[in-house]
């Protein structure tokens, strides 16, 4: 497999660059985004799950590592998602509807310390129960800090993953505070990192909310799951 670098996103190379496929696909990742984005349902229970309905894509990741400001800049609106400088600012599981074709959803983070020990193992029981049984989830979007790497938790989410045999890609953000030669190197020891993982999949993204590097990429990538209420599976 080659690996190669395109506008900051990492890509293992599968297919021919820049061929007319890889246009449409940027294209709908494009339109889609573009699209009406609605807020249907924050839910601090498994009870409280909205219906799954549509497909659905989900961003995980240690607190503070870019989440909400991801959902943010790849649906274009500033205020969609609630962010903060402060860690453990979102703290249910927050759902949009992506113009009536995709589900997003906002996770709590984990590795927060200061919050009450019982909410902590509250999020947490939740947002594990979530990832390994939620019928209509098709990727988990892990977010990894691009200054950090990959840390002991996000790790024990990953095996949580492949546990599951939920489908998984990493997200390495904030990428406008590294440098080229730094990101490269996260890359390699994110690479194999997750090579060890049957749930991987075998693409690193690379993104910035700040500067919009690399967002296009994964539109793009997000959009392939796309799909209406009447031909998902799980519709009820
Ligand atoms: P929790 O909800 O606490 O789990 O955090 P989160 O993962 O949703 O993080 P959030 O989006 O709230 O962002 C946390 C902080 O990181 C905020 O101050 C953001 O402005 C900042 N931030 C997020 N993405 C980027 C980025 O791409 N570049 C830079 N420089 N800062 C970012
Ligand atoms: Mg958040």
């Amino acid at each position: 497999m080659e690996q190669l670098v395109i506008n900051g996103t990492a890509m293992v190379h599968h297919e021919t660059r820049g061929s007319q496929r890889d246009i449409d696909a940027l294209e709908i990742g494009r339109l889609l985004f573009g699209g009406s984005c609605e807020f249907i349902a924050a839910a601090n229970s498994i009870d409280s799950l909205p219906p799954a309905t549509l497909p659905e894509i989900c961003f995980a990741g240690r607190s503070n590592v870019g989440k909400s400001s991801l959902v943010n800049a790849l649906t274009g609106r500033r205020m969609l998602a609630r962010t903060s400088q402060t860690p453990g600012r979102t703290r249910q599981l927050i759902f949009f509807n992506l113009a009536n074709c995709l589900q997003l959803v906002d996770l709590p983070g984990y590795g927060y310390a200061v919050a009450p020990k019982i909410d902590i193992k509250a999020w947490t029981y939740l947002t594990y129960k979530f990832l390994a049984t939620r019928p209509s989830l098709q990727r988990v979007f892990l977010l990894i800090d691009s200054r950090r790497g990959v840390g002991r938790l996000d790790e024990e989410i990953m095996q949580v993953l492949d546990d599951a045999a939920v489908s998984w890609a990493v997200v390495l953000t904030k990428s406008d505070k590294l440098k080229p030669v730094q990101i490269d190197k996260t890359l390699e020891d994110t690479y194999t990192k997750i090579s060890r993982h049957v749930a991987a999949y075998p693409e690193i993204f690379i993104s910035s909310s700040e500067t919009k590097n690399g967002l296009e990429y994964l539109r793009a990538h997000m959009a392939q799951f796309a799909g209406s209420k009447s031909n998902h599976p799980s519709h009820t």
